[in-house]
């Protein structure tokens, strides 16, 4: 009787199988992975914006406070980008005329918003409220990073569940005095760190690990 199939098709068959079985266990495992890195999270990743708007020159070198321009962080929960009347505030007619403020000339012109490109964003299904946690003592340093040090905003946190989780199960040791809200490179001085204490049992801070807390 002949063999229906050829000898070497067994072991043709037995790769094929280990390179299926392989795959499919490696390709979700592999996805896994990638969307755990930085690079996949946006972090760390540069955003060329329509106008070169540098923190380095408005936060540090003019000491602007972060609220003139973002004055919603403290309000709402969103924390808002500033109207282009801001920017002529300071940025007269003749200084725009140069190219690089060509989309704050057309904002001016249509009424537009400049098209700036999100850096920081939530999927839909996460709430997350600005005010809450300027009001209670987080400041912007802690999750966007050192912004004055930066020449285009990147991402500084991964803005994972586990990130908002691993403070929330104990916010105490990440707060810092209202005063230093918007401070860059906040070192915590001994008195801060007395009034921290007080602060913190003033906060009646719960555990705020509930699903419904930031899925709502
Ligand atoms: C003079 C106005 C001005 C000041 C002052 C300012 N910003 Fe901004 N900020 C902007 C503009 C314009 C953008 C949008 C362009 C960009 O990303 O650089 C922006 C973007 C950002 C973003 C990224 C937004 C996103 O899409 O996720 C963060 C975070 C931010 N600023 C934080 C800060 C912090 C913290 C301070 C204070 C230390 C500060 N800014 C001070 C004007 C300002
Ligand atoms: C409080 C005044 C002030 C405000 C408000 C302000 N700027 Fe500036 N901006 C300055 C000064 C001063 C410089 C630094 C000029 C230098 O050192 O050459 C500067 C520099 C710049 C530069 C680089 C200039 C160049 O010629 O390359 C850009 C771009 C710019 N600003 C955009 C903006 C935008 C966009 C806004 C609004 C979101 C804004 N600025 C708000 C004062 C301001
Ligand atoms: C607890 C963490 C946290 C703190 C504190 C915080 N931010 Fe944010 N910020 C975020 C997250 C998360 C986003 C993205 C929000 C989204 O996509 O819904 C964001 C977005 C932004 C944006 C983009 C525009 C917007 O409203 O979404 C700006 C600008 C910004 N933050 C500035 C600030 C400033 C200025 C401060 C301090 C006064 C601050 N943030 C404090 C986490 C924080
Ligand atoms: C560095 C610490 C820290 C990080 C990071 C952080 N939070 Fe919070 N969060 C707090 C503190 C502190 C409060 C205020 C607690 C209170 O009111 O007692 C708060 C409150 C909240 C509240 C309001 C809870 C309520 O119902 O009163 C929401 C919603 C929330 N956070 C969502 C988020 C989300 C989403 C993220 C991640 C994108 C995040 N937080 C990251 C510290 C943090
Ligand atoms: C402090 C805020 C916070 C709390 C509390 C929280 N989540 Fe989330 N959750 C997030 C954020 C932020 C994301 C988006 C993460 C991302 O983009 O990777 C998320 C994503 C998710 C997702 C989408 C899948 C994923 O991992 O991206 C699921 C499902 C989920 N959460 C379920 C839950 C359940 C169940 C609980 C309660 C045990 C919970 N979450 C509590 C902030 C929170």
């Amino acid at each position: 009787m002949t063999a229906i199939f050829p000898s070497w098709a067994t072991r043709a068959a037995r790769i094929a199988l280990a390179c299926g079985v392989t795959a499919l266990v490696m390709t979700p495992l592999l996805a896994m992975i990638w969307v755990r890195t930085p690079l996949a999270r946006g972090e760390k990743l540069s955003i060329t914006q329509p106008v070169p708007f540098d923190h380095r020159v408005h936060v540090n070198g003019l000491q602007i406070d972060c609220r003139y321009c973002h004055a919603g962080a403290e309000r709402s929960a969103w924390a808002g980008l500033p109207a282009t009347s801001k920017c002529v505030s300071c940025h007269t007619q003749a200084w725009i005329s140069s190219s690089v403020f060509e989309p704050v000339r057309q904002s001016l012109a249509t009424g537009k918003p400049i098209p700036w490109r999100r850096v920081n964003e939530l999927p839909d299904f996460v709430y997350f409220n600005h005010s809450i946690h300027v009001n209670k003592g987080v400041g912007c340093e802690t999750c966007h990073g050192r912004i004055d040090q930066m020449s285009q905003v990147h991402q500084a946190a991964s803005l994972t569940m586990g990130w908002c989780v691993s403070c929330h199960v104990n916010p105490g040791p990440n707060l810092r005095p209202l005063t230093a809200i918007t401070t860059m490179g906040w070192t915590p001085t001994k008195s801060d760190l007395d009034q921290m204490k007080t602060l913190t049992a003033d906060f009646k801070i719960k555990r705020l690990t509930n699903c419904s807390t930031c899925h709502r």
